[in-house]
């Protein structure tokens, strides 16, 4: 599995070097590639990966797909680590964006890796239809705006120190993490030209993972440590951030993402023997340390 996810990391950050060369230079180019290459799972592309595989879609195209999503996913992180969001100072066991250049250049680099990201997939280094690069352009872009991580983050904020309920935790933790997970599995289909009822399958099991990404997340949070986790740890607890452990308790927050684990793979096995490779994502996720 990290074999697997070091390939992809590889390759993926292989591709951002090359295209951001390419373009002509900027001030901002040094905090962007700050957020980018620092040592991040590469998991959405992995799950992009791993449902590709279901589908045999060419590996080089997954890349550059996942590549425009690592170039949302670090966006993402930069501006949640800002004081003004959940005020962290460190990411990746390295000083955050914000603390190494300041917060308005950390908001700026954050603003020109997410709109990388359409840059990417509207190049021609993606060599399919240009009907498919604008259904992935319209899908991702729907993941990060205000139904997706912006949504999301906006819950997750506005949610601190507040009694919620578990739907509506839920429902947070889809938009602020499941999306972008939801384009990853839906991306394969759409290159496929699927049809709308399997599409949403899709979109249903990639809200599943997310969630269960974002829940072992606050489990990492909740018993993990700086060193392993690369960032500090307990601070869900001290904002008062609504999550499932603060609503159902440690353990029974495990439980519950047992049985999310139970249920994707009840809906991917029917696909193949390529669906041990999300079992194996799956079970990696709820299992890291960091
Ligand atoms: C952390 O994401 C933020 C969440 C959405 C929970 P990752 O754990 O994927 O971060 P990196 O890229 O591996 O550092
Ligand atoms: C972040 O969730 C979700 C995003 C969309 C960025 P967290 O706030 O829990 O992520 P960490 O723990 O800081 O990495
Ligand atoms: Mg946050
Ligand atoms: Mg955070
Ligand atoms: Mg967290």
């Amino acid at each position: 599995m990290i074999k697997k996810l070091n390939r992809i990391a590889n390759d993926t950050n292989f591709f951002l070097k090359k295209f951001i060369k390419k373009q002509k230079k900027s001030a901002l180019i040094v905090p962007m590639k700050y957020g980018l290459f620092s040592k991040g799972k590469k998991i959405r592309s992995k799950i992009l990966i791993d449902i590709g595989s279901l589908f045999k879609i060419n590996y080089k195209s997954l890349i550059i797909i996942g590549s425009a999503v690592e170039c949302i996913h670090a966006y993402s992180l930069i501006h949640d680590d800002l004081p003004c969001m959940d005020n962290d100072s460190i990411r990746r066991g390295k000083p955050a964006t914000h603390i190494k250049f300041g917060e308005s250049t950390a908001v700026l680099a954050g603003n020109s890796l997410l709109t990388m990201a359409f840059e990417i997939l509207s190049h021609n280094d993606l060599n399919i239809p240009e009907k498919i690069k604008i259904a992935l352009i319209n899908k991702i872009s729907e993941s990060s705006g205000h139904l997706g991580i912006a949504g999301g983050q906006y819950l997750d904020l506005n949610y601190e120190k507040k009694k919620i309920s578990q739907r509506k935790i839920i429902e947070m933790e889809i938009k602020k993490t499941g999306k972008l997970f939801s384009f990853c599995c839906v991306a394969p289909l759409i290159l496929k030209r699927k049809g709308k009822n399997e599409i949403n399958k899709f979109e249903k099991i990639g809200a599943d993972i997310g969630l269960l990404f974002q829940v072992a997340d606050d489990l990492i949070d909740h018993k993990g440590s700086l060193n392993t986790a690369g960032k500090k740890t307990g601070k869900d607890k001290k904002r008062g951030k609504a999550t499932l452990i603060s609503l159902l308790g440690y353990k029974n927050t495990i439980k519950y993402a047992n049985k999310l684990i139970l249920k994707i793979n009840n809906k991917i096995e029917k696909y193949g023997s390529s669906s041990k490779n999300i079992s194996e994502t799956l079970k990696y996720i709820l299992d890291r340390k960091k």
